[in-house]
């Protein structure tokens, strides 16, 4: 067998590995004969020197393989799942996937922890007291079974090479790198047994691909390489610029999602969760056209037939629904400070990933792997781009466990903030539709 080294070597200098290298790379990684070290250096190497789609295919295979592959049939009704490739204040899935339950389609979902400055869908969920995230493969197929929805992490028996990866390139400054993006993602979602998946590819300054191009890249490679393996897959690019909705932090952003459900919230969080949710439904084959999924969809948002599969969903992992029917008994921040405008002005524009930092400063995300996240931490937006802020009103309110958070981030919060004269203009939120 090659040695770690040679392997390392090989893609600094820009060669071409084999899949039986890639197998040799992945298995090493999880049997404890690579070690982190060797393996951050090789991403590191892999990030800068790129992988061929061959490569790609070979890695996401690598990697779905080195765990279960799911096979959910007993789950009857069609399954689609959704991804995001990373966003602030991303909060889409907590209320999709309930949502899509609602109307037929089961939402088998394999989320992630946050991810560089990116929140994570785990992190949000656990601010849920007693919400286990570790179901077992079968308690998984039970759950998707009787409530149609169901939102875990990989462990060690689904994708475990991705678990460890992806805690790695988190805290190594090798994340965005379109080929270990693809293979990240597209290794759960295969291991899943879905039978279809929809993809929120991130575009602009808070998402990992900041231009246009690398986004569509990064969307193309990612629906090619599905659907090479089986899996029918629909990409929508959506826009990055600001953050979603009101709120980055994740009890702050269960409390939104819930708004959603409750057919409430910021326009953005509930405008991007029905155009997934129309891909979802469409995909599945539930609705002939894209105005009545929408229609399906408004209508379990508004007779409450997509909260009650929430609480169903939360109820099924053991999390305790007292703080979904109640969202004031969530977890809260000891501290919270507003962040006053020092003048007034028309809010041009928040810059998601100052905000992202500033967030992960205040305790909602981390910097080194072994770190546990503050549920309360975070940030809550009061103004969307395009209102009227007058001096000294808040732009924001910072939450942290400590004074002393808050005082460290304060500056490049305020800097996040641009005032001016006009308004931007409008912002769209889908920007493309790839499916092929
Ligand atoms: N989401 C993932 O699951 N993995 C990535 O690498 C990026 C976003």
């Amino acid at each position: 067998m090659t040695s770690p080294v040679e392997l390392i070597l090989k893609k600094r200098d820009g060669g071409t590995h084999t899949s039986e290298e890639l197998v040799a790379l992945v298995q090493g990684f999880l049997a404890g004969t690579i070690a982190d070290y060797q393996m951050s250096a090789w991403l590191m190497a892999a990030l800068i020197r790129g992988l061929d789609e061959a490569e790609t295919t070979a890695l996401t295979q690598a990697m779905l393989h080195s765990g279960k592959v799911l096979g959910l049939r007993s789950v009857r009704a069609p399954k689609i799942d959704k991804h995001s490739t990373g966003g602030v204040g991303d909060k889409i899935s907590l209320c999709l996937a309930p949502l899509v339950a609602a109307c037929g389609v089961v939402a088998p979902l394999i989320a992630g922890r946050g991810l560089g400055h990116t929140g994570g869908t785990l992190d949000k969920l656990e601010a849920i007291p007693g919400y286990r995230v570790g179901l077992e493969p079968r308690a998984f197929e039970r759950v998707l079974r009787e409530v149609g929805a169901s939102i875990i992490g990989q462990s060690a028996a689904i994708a475990p090479a991705d678990r460890r990866l992806y805690a790695l390139r988190d805290v190594t400054g090798t994340v965005e790198s379109t080929p270990l993006i693809v293979a990240s993602i597209l290794s759960k979602k295969l291991a899943a047994g879905s039978d279809g998946l929809v993809l929120d590819v991130k575009v602009g300054r808070g998402a990992f691909m900041p231009d246009l191009r690398r986004a569509r890249a990064l969307a193309r490679a990612l629906v090619r390489t599905a659907r090479k393996a089986g899996l029918p897959t629909v990409a929508l690019i959506t826009d990055m610029s600001v953050p979603i909705g009101r709120t980055i932090g994740n009890a702050l952003e269960l409390r939104e999602a819930i708004e959603v459900l409750h057919d409430a919230g910021p326009s953005d969080t509930r405008e991007l969760t029905l155009v997934l949710g129309v891909e979802m439904l469409r995909l599945a084959g539930r609705a002939k056209s894209s105005a009545e999924a929408r229609r399906l969809l408004e209508r379990a948002l508004a007779d409450g037939s997509a909260f009650e599969r929430f609480r169903r969903m939360v109820h099924a992992h053991g999390g305790d629904l007292r703080v979904i029917d109640d969202p004031d008994r969530l977890p809260r921040a000891k501290v919270r400070v507003p962040l006053l405008a020092k003048r007034s002005g028309v809010l041009r524009s928040m810059d998601p990933l100052e905000l992202a930092w500033v967030s992960l400063g205040l305790g909602a995300g981390r910097t080194r792997a072994e770190h546990k996240v503050d549920p309360g931490a975070g940030i809550e937006l009061c103004h969307a781009v395009g209102e009227r802020v007058e001096r000294g009103e808040p732009l924001a309110y910072l939450s942290a466990a400590k004074r002393s958070l808050i005082d460290a981030v304060k500056a490049r919060a305020e800097l996040a903030f641009e005032l001016g004269t006009r308004a931007p203009g409008r912002r769209r939120l889908v920007l493309e539709r790839i499916a092929r």
